[in-house]
């Protein structure tokens, strides 16, 4: 399925069929021919014209005049993107207006989902039931947006500015790998600590870096799960915090969300784009057909593949984080273990347990027969194994889906082996591919800033009630 919103150009004498009791094809045509101020946008599935926005330019404002989607389309997102559309162009203006009948509660609600406000009724506007005038104020004619984002969900503190989306202005992480590496691993305990401790020297640090002030920002993103709840409180508190004192709308953001969107500051997304999802808690394959739109096609049923690696590095006796060593190991040995392709069937799914434990029984095996491990040539058996599982489903995927582009996300996206292998895929079949900048696979608040540009464009802001949750869904 392609979907594109254009402008109607020659194809407004569709609209004449499609929506018989709005438009008339004179009265668009005229419009268009004596009203250079006057838009229309159409919403394209697959070709076919399935909702139109009609939309004025008077002077700095915006007023939307007419805006339909045929009756068996709706409840589909379809109109919620061509207003997003319409906001987006209508960036550098004052204020959006629009009337809606004071019955459509459904309607209303999703205009006050984007930041309409109800200004003043119109008796009798639609022959006999009141309209009510809904008024959406932009950033007082401001172009760029400065989004400052915030990241503590495990054990990285960070904070980041980023304009529109999609320029990074400053970025400072503070990281705790040194403190957790006597344990092998993130303790929660003390991760939370160590978040209190470094929060306010993280921010000054970075509005030092960008030379800004917290007035100078437009709106305050933060990561609210899925992640370490004590970790994830300390930076949700601090953006509450700082929205109820500078008075700046709060955006919660989604952890993976803001790991796809670090890739949107090395390329803008194109849709539709599939992404791999490859982190230390997290192994999925998700479709975006625009902006903020998520669908997970499918997921690990157990260990995620970052998480693997870690265990098997465990077992190696390597230093934790395990992955980049392991990928440096591989890039020396030769493949000589057998090891084997888990879940090898047509879903979208992954499993590495299987794999793990293989490894483990593999080691402890060889220990026990006093045979000494090739911990090189296992690495590089172990991460062919993972290449190849992770490039069959995306293959599939990307097959089934027809898709644009390819992204990958997380930390593991930084291992050479996977990135060269995906590289050939998209090559082959003549796929755009991007990878996020390799310091900003592991957690970092520039891609929380990026995703908190788009989230605040998808209504999703919210009020100081706001929660962590560690175990997010990703929609
Ligand atoms: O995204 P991330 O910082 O944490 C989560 O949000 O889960 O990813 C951390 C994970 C760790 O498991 C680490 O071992 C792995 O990413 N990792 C790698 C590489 N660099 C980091 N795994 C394989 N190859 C790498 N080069
Ligand atoms: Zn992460």
């Amino acid at each position: 399925m392609i979907v594109d919103i254009v402008d109607i150009k020659d194809r407004f004498h569709e609209i004449e069929n499609l929506f018989p009791n709005v438009f008339t094809y004179d009265s668009i045509s005229r419009d268009l021919e004596n009203n250079p101020f006057s838009h229309y946008l159409v919403y394209l599935l697959d070709n076919k014209i399935i909702g139109f926005i009609n939309y004025y330019f008077i002077y700095d404002r915006v007023e939307i005049a007419n805006f339909n989607i045929l009756e068996q389309y709706q409840n589909n997102h379809y109109g919620s993107k061509l207003l997003e559309e319409v906001i987006m162009r209508s960036i550098d203006k004052k204020n959006i207006t629009l009337e809606v009948r004071c019955d459509n509660n459904k309607a209303i609600k999703i205009y006050q989902k984007y930041g309409f406000k109800k200004k003043a009724i119109r008796k009798n506007y639609y022959h006999g039931i009141d309209g009510i005038l809904m008024e959406k104020e932009m950033n007082n004619m401001k172009k760029d947006i400065y989004v400052l984002g915030i990241e503590s969900s495990c054990d990285e503190t960070s904070f980041s500015i980023v304009k529109n989306g999609v320029e990074e202005i400053a970025t400072v992480i503070s990281s705790q790998i040194d403190i957790h590496a006597d344990y092998g691993g993130v303790v929660p305990e003390i991760a939370s600590r160590a978040h209190v401790k470094n929060v306010t020297f993280v921010l000054e640090e970075c509005l030092k870096k960008a030379k800004m002030k917290m007035d100078d920002i437009d709106y305050i993103a933060v990561t609210n799960g899925p992640g370490l709840i004590g970790s994830l409180l300390v930076g949700l508190e601090t953006a509450k915090t700082l929205a109820w004192l500078y008075n700046k709308p709060l955006i919660p953001v989604h952890h993976i969300a803001g790991h796809i969107y670090a890739n949107n500051l090395v390329k803008r997304l194109q849709f539709p784009l599939l992404c791999l999802v490859i982190s230390g808690g997290h192994t999925e394959l998700v479709l975006m057909e625009a902006d903020y739109r998520f669908k997970v096609l499918g997921s690990t049923l157990d260990d995620a593949v970052g998480e693997c690696y870690d265990k098997v590095g465990k077992v190696l006796k390597l230093p934790y984080p395990a992955g980049p060593v392991i990928d440096k190991m591989a890039s020396v040995g030769d493949p000589t273990y057998d090891l084997p392709i888990p879940l090898n069937d047509n879903s979208f799914n992954f499993s590495f347990s299987g794999l793990k434990s293989a490894v483990i029984n593999l080691v402890h095996n060889e220990e026990q027969r006093n045979k000494s491990i090739n911990k090189e040539n296992l690495a590089a058996s172990f991460q062919k194994v993972v290449i190849e599982s992770l490039s069959k489903k995306t293959v599939h995927a990307m097959v089934e889906y027809q898709v644009k582009n390819f992204i990958m996300a997380g930390g593991v996206s930084a291992n050479s082996g996977i990135r060269k292998r995906m590289q050939e895929i998209c090559e082959e079949r003549g796929i755009d591919y991007t990878f996020p900048e390799l310091k900003y696979c592991t957690d970092n608040a520039a891609m929380i800033a990026a995703a908190g540009y788009y989230a605040h464009l998808d209504g999703k802001e919210a009020d100081y009630t706001l929660n962590a949750s560690s175990s997010l869904e990703l929609k």
